[in-house]
């Protein structure tokens, strides 16, 4: 069994409630299901973890890095377009890490167009609701292999 981390960021605790045009309808607990079952069906332990926190993050990365996590699935949220503090933190990881959006963040607003991760992962997926994760998920289990 592969051990992958699924890391949510800030405000994606709301999923279901917020912004159904762009998020849909789906809670982070479905979400997690849905991995769940995906990795059961790929061979991955799949362990998912959501924090409004930004140090909260960069510890859970670290952890992620201690307990030899075989690949990471992250959508960092809004950090995604400025949080240089949870780009270093990835950074320290020699593990594949594949980038998840829900919605397709170069159709939306400037600031979402940017990435500061877009150098330490591996890839990005935007744009295709929960498909984002669980093809996420795939291409971490395909970059590990
Ligand atoms: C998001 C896109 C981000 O721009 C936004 O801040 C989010 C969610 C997405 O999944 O589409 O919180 O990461």
């Amino acid at each position: 069994m592969k051990k992958i981390v699924v890391l949510h960021g800030v405000n994606l605790n709301m999923f279901g409630k917020r912004d159904p045009k762009q998020y849909g309808t789906a809670t982070l607990d479905q979400i997690d299901s849905q991995l769940k079952a995906l990795g059961q069906e790929l061979g991955a332990d799949v362990e998912s973890y959501q924090t409004n926190l930004e140090g909260e993050m960069c510890e859970r990365i670290h952890r992620a890095f201690t307990e030899k996590a075989d690949a990471i699935v992250i959508n960092a949220g809004a950090w995604t377009h400025y949080s240089y503090g949870i780009r270093d933190a990835l950074a320290i990881l020699t593990v594949p890490i594949i980038e998840v959006h829900m919605s397709n963040v170069h159709a939306r607003e400037t600031f979402r167009h940017t990435s500061v991760f877009a150098e330490v992962v591996k890839g990005q997926i935007c744009g295709f609701g929960v498909d984002s994760y669980l093809l996420g998920l795939r291409a971490a289990m395909s970059a590990i292999q």
